[in-house]
């Protein structure tokens, strides 16, 4: 049985909670007890996501300042309190050298990864989290604390997430805590083309030996979410495998050099006009 950790009854909004993170943080949310709210861009996909979960859903794209407010009127008005907010959905587009990106493109990824969860977190404080107090998770990603080819404008939007997740913690203390996870590579349809075509290789060089699964990063979410992590405020909560700590293992259990990651992801290409895998600095340097 999973430990519901005081959010019995309480009310969660998960942005981009269709698949991948979002759904598996919505779904460990909902199995703690907890009244969600789905949200995402495909309508069909938001109605099933939320009758699958029992919540409730909101169809639109977190770019549109009138869908953040619609989210949080109907989690007001179906549940009649706002207590958790996870800022999940993100581009990770446009890719390629900062050098040849369209500024329009550039400012798209700020506003969906940087203002959106700014303005969503604006919106639940004046409707609800100000007088009552609740949590707010963005979730980031191990590799803003780098860069690396062609993902500058994820990258550096990402950075400022964490930053703004700082920034929020401090100001909307002792009401409202702030944090954030950042995320290795883990299994969804955004980062597919890193794992698939090399996922034994990529795994072998992480220390716990494995790529992540959306689970692993929505009990890290649940957690920060609850009453168990009650004195954590603006904190980063590392859900990476071991990423980070991947150069003290220079050996692999075998004995033979570790396979290095990254000369997959540089020659890995991604479908056309699709979000790009966020994790590509973050795997281990050839
Ligand atoms: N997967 C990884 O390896 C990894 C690593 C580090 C960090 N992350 C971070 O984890 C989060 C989730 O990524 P994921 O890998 O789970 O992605 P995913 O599998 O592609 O799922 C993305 C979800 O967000 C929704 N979405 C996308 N753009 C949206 C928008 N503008 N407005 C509202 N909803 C939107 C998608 O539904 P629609 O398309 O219908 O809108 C979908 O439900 C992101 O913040 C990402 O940066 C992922």
């Amino acid at each position: 049985m999973r430990p519901s950790y005081g959010l019995q009854g309480r009310a969660a909004v998960v942005t981009g909670a269709t698949r991948g993170i979002g759904h598996a943080v919505a779904r460990e949310l909902a199995a703690a007890g907890a009244r969600v709210c789905v949200t995402a861009r495909d309508a069909d996909e938001v109605r099933r996501t939320a009758a699958e979960l029992g919540g409730v859903g909101a169809a639109g794209s977190v770019a549109d300042p009138d869908h953040l407010r619609a989210v949080v009127d109907l989690t007001l008005r179906e549940f009649g309190r706002i207590d958790v907010i996870v800022n999940n959905a993100a581009t990770n587009l446009p890719y390629g050298p900062l050098m040849d990106v369209d500024p329009l493109a550039w400012r798209e990824a700020f506003t969906v990864n940087v203002e959106a969860p700014l303005r969503l977190v604006q919106c639940a404080w004046q409707a609800w989290m100000h007088e009552h107090g609740g949590a707010v998770i963005n979730v980031c990603t191990e590799g803003a604390g780098h860069v690396g080819p062609d993902i500058g404008a994820y990258g550096t939007s990402k950075a400022a997430l964490l930053h703004l997740t700082q920034q929020l913690a401090g100001e909307l203390a002792p009401k409202v805590r702030v944090n954030s996870v950042s995320p290795g590579l883990v299994r969804t349809e955004m980062a597919r083309f890193v794992w698939e075509p090399g996922e034994e290789e990529v795994a072998a060089g992480l220390p716990l030996g494995r790529i992540g699964e959306p689970e692993d990063v929505a009990r890290a979410v649940v957690w920060l979410a609850s009453d168990a992590a009650q004195w954590v405020t603006g904190a980063d909560l590392l859900v990476d495998g071991g990423t980070r700590v991947r150069a003290a293992r220079a050996l692999t259990s075998r004995g033979t050099p570790t396979p290095g990651g990254t000369g997959l992801c540089r020659h890995a290409t991604p479908p056309r006009g699709r979000d790009q895998p966020p994790t590509t600095r973050s795997l281990p340097p050839t």
